[in-house]
């Protein structure tokens, strides 16, 4: 008999949440991390009273009833409704694109001018077979929300122009005609208070973790201690790249903390203008309603990818979309061995879509394993 029924790669969001529901069903687990935390990209640290998101904004939204309260067991939450600003050069919008929008760049006051006005502006373009994200974006929108909401914040994103990126990327772009600033449609939303680490703590209660741990350092020896496996790192990265590397945008984060106690006012205030470097500022007491003394702001740079870069974004073109069916096909023949999460599935998830699969994952697995 081996030692763990389980040995689960990775002390993320899926990773933890598995780990967690195969130990309520008497499974032994062991979690490692390459990291020296766990929490993964929703990792939470505090600094100057104010938890910090160390991987990007997070705020957790989700139109599931049984994921939000599945979650809810792990925290309280707080009202936070996440309602971002653009600055653009001189200008300042709300976000998402909706009345307010509409009234700052061209006064209108109703949904009917509002309307009227992007209509105009559509029609003007005569595209109706969008070859490129520009053309794409230009037919759904207009020239003005583009040209100064859109096309520099892509291209900094992205690192390419809009001309030469494809119009798949942009599917819709929803404009809303309502004086809405609340970017999430989903009737769930907010802020753990107290950080998100804490919930994955919570999760973890009662299991065996080690940090400071790579699986490719200890491969055999880490596998030959469990029945199986689930590994949540990259599956090309797993199979030593055998059929290529799969592709990712990568991202530079700069934190800085502040002798003041409010710089920006909001919690997410994103740059789409191309001359600004970074695309978004981040200043995380907003999230929590915080009124410390000092605060804490991150500047997010977009970067390109290369191995020991952190993969944020998978790049799902139809060429990574290709590769990556190889190397699922190679997994479905594992016996042993589950791949799950943003980098073992290669997709790009919010924190309720990794609950829904990782909660799905565990119901398939464990009841199989009950038999
Ligand atoms: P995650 O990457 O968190 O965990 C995988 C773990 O495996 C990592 O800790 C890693 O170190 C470890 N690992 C990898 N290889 C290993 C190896 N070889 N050995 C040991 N350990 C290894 N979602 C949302 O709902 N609302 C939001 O606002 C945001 N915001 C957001 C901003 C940004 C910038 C990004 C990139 C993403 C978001 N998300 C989000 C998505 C959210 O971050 C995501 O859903 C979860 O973090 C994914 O959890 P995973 O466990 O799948 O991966």
């Amino acid at each position: 008999m081996k030692k763990y029924d389980y040995l689960i790669v990775g002390a993320g969001l899926f990773g933890a949440v598995f780990a967690h529901e195969a130990t309520k069903k008497g499974k032994t687990c062991l979690v490692i991390d390459k990291r020296g935390h766990i929490g993964g990209n929703i990792y939470t640290e505090e600094v100057e009273g104010i938890q910090v998101h160390r991987y990007g904004a997070h705020i957790f939204h989700t139109s599931r009833k049984d994921v939000w309260e599945y979650i809810n067991q792990f925290a309280e939450f707080n009202h936070f409704v996440n309602s971002p600003i653009a600055v653009y050069k001189d200008e300042l919008y709300n976000l998402p694109f909706n009345m307010n929008t509409f009234h700052q760049l061209w006064g209108v006051k109703t949904p009917a001018q509002a309307k009227a006005k992007i209509q105009e502006q559509i029609a003007r373009m005569h595209i109706t077979h969008p070859k490129n994200l520009e053309e794409q974006a230009l037919a759904l929108v207009g020239q003005d929300v583009y040209e100064k909401l859109i096309e520099g914040y892509t291209r900094k994103q992205w690192g390419r122009e809009c001309k030469d990126l494809p119009s798949f990327i942009i599917k819709r772009l929803p404009l809303r005609y309502t004086y809405d600033n609340n970017y999430f449609k989903d009737p769930y939303q907010g802020i753990p208070k107290g950080g998100y680490t804490r919930i994955i703590k919570k999760m973890l209660e009662g299991v065996q973790v080690c940090l400071n741990t790579d699986f490719f350092a200890n491969k055999k020896e880490l596998m030959d201690q469990a029945e199986k496996v689930l590994f949540t790192g990259m599956i090309d990265e797993f199979y030593d790249y055998c059929y290529g590397e799969l592709e990712y945008r990568s991202l530079r984060f700069e934190t800085e903390t502040l002798e003041m106690g409010n710089y920006q006012g909001n919690a997410v205030v994103n740059y789409t203008d191309y001359e600004v470097p970074y695309t978004r500022i981040i200043e995380h007491k907003h999230f929590e309603f915080g009124t410390q003394p000092k605060t804490v702001i991150t500047r997010e740079y977009p970067a390109a990818w290369e191995k020991g870069r952190e993969p944020y974004y998978p790049v799902n073109d139809p060429k990574n979309s290709e590769l990556f069916d190889k190397y699922e096909r190679k997994a479905l023949e594992e016996k042993k061995v589950l791949f799950g999460g943003r980098l073992g599935m290669y997709r790009y998830m919010d924190m309720d879509q990794v609950i829904e699969e990782a909660l799905a994952m565990a119901e398939t697995e464990l009841a199989y394993e009950e038999e």
